[in-house]
């Protein structure tokens, strides 16, 4: 389903030349939850943003569903952001000006299969799916660090993506609460979904099938 070869990532700051990814060559199937593990600066972040489309590497080839993605057009790079992957981010991105239901109903503003009634309704399940139901009134400013989180969870999950980047979904969340998370990404990858899952918790590896060590760029 995603496949890297000979990923390479540079950053360029200032004249001086960041090593971020070297050699990356690995295949993500569907049906299978992926731990991302290693040290900060380790290159985690910067391999999901390659993975979402969301960065271009330097060198090296990614490919979609066999497609390689250096060669797709922006409006089919778009779509496939829009409508296959779902990105939850570090930092939340949460719209602080809309309330809960209203962040977490955006990816599908342009879906016209769903009525605003079925809409409301889905994301009022998942919100109680996560065990935030009762803060669909709230601005993000007005939640718990694990509540937006949960919040930008459901809005990844909004769409019914194939593909599901997670970058420290856990990070701000207590024991109880990771583990729910958690077992809510396994179970859609044991619906045949690909749910890659950046984590620094040894608690992953009770969830992963299989985990990836970044050291230095390097897995
Ligand atoms: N936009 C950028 N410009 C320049 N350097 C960057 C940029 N983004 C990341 N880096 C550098 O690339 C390296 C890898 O960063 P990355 O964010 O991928 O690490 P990470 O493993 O996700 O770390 P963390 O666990 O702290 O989130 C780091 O040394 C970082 O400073
Ligand atoms: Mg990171």
């Amino acid at each position: 389903m995603i496949e890297l070869i000979n990923i390479q990532k540079k950053y360029l700051l200032k004249n001086k030349s960041i090593n971020a990814l070297n050699d990356i060559n690995i295949k993500f199937e569907e049906g299978k939850l992926y731990g991302i593990m290693g040290e900060s600066g380790s290159g985690k972040s910067t391999l999901m943003q390659i993975i979402g489309l969301l960065i271009e590497p330097t060198s090296g080839i990614l490919k979609i569903d066999g497609h390689n993605a250096s060669k797709l057009s922006e409006k089919n790079i778009a779509n496939l952001r829009k409508e296959k992957l779902a990105y939850i981010f570090q930092s939340f991105n949460l719209i602080p000006t809309m309330n809960v239901t209203e962040n977490v109903i955006l990816p599908l503003y342009t879906n016209r299969n769903l009525t605003k009634k079925e809409k409301v309704e889905k994301v009022n399940n998942l919100l109680n799916s996560l065990g935030i139901g009762n803060r669909n009134k709230h601005y993000p400013n007005q939640l718990s660090g694990g509540e937006q989180q949960r919040v930008a969870i459901a809005r990844a999950l909004c769409n019914n993506p194939d593909i599901i980047l997670a970058d420290e979904p856990t990070a701000s969340l207590d024991k109880e609460n990771a583990i729910k998370i958690l077992s809510i990404l396994k179970k859609l990858s044991n619906q045949n979904k690909c749910v890659i899952v950046i984590c620094h918790d040894d608690i992953i590896k009770d969830y992963a099938d299989e985990i990836i060590y970044l050291k230095n760029g390097r897995m």
